[in-house]
């Protein structure tokens, strides 16, 4: 069972996220990060840069792995999610750029070196806590729906939707690349502690899909349903369409302390 906690506000939303990241870097200094992109997790990663700062938590040990990157653009180009993840996380949390790892897009996505990718997971130890957003089309990563609910990290086309979504990041759609490599939703699974956050009415269909839906590729985000530790953070408007609400925030009120 998923833990379900609605928040006012996303800024709530996101500075419980924070909080919990703080504490399990500060428990364990080699955390290894699931990191996603997308507008969601950025005041997730501003809270904890903060909080990084105040409590002065040492992070030179701490690794991170990206849930996915595009195949196209050219090197260093703004919207990379390699060019966002320095910039949103990197920098403002002075993580060791050495220890920051995105799928391998440099030679397409070939198949080896998606398994090299891999294994440079597992020989991390596994991924601590998994970041997660969800696309309004169910997406998580970008296993787009109709993804292999054991899919490792490959080669993928993206859905119109979400190039359409995504769009808002370029100058027109037509510039949004095609193809991504994405960690799979077997690799996604394999993350000790799934944290997925989502806010805003635009992402209602989707989350209650993903939490109380049927488990379906059709529905990649309802893949959080076969791990046995998931925390979902959503804001009142992301949370709209869930039938359980009453009962997520009566269990979120009485949890055991
Ligand atoms: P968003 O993207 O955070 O930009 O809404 C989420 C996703 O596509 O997974």
């Amino acid at each position: 069972m998923a833990e379900v906690i609605v928040f006012e506000s996303p800024e709530a939303a996101a500075s419980h996220v924070a909080a919990l990241l703080a504490d399990q870097i500060e428990n364990d200094p080699a955390t290894v990060l699931g990191l996603a992109t997308g507008s969601t997790p950025g005041r997730v990663y501003e809270g904890l840069a903060r909080l990084v700062r105040d409590r002065s938590i040492a992070v030179d040990a701490v690794s991170g792995f990206a849930l996915d990157e595009y195949v196209g653009l050219e090197p260093g180009h703004p919207e990379s999610y390699r060019a966002v993840i320095d910039r949103e996380v990197v920098r403002p949390l002075g993580l060791d750029p050495d220890r920051i790892h995105l799928p391998p897009v440099a030679d397409g996505g070939s198949p080896e070196s998606c398994r090299v990718f891999e294994d440079r997971i597992a020989r991390a130890g596994g991924v601590d806590v998994q970041i997660l957003g969800i696309g309004t089309d169910g997406h998580i990563g970008f296993n787009e729906p109709g993804s292999s609910l054991g899919s490792r990290t490959r080669l993928k086309t993206l859905t119109a939707r979400t190039r359409r979504d995504n769009a808002r990041f370029f100058a027109s759609e037509d510039e949004v690349p095609v193809h991504c490599v994405t960690q799979g939703i077997g690799t996604i699974l394999e993350a000790r502690h799934l944290v997925l956050l989502a806010f805003g009415e635009a992402k209602a269909a989707a989350v209650a899909a993903a939490v109380e839906g049927p488990l379906s590729a059709s529905v990649p985000g309802s893949a959080i349903q076969l791990h046995p530790r998931v925390t979902v953070v959503l804001d009142d408007a992301a949370a709209a369409e869930l039938r359980h609400r009453e009962y997520y925030d009566f269990a979120w009120a009485n949890r055991p302390r």
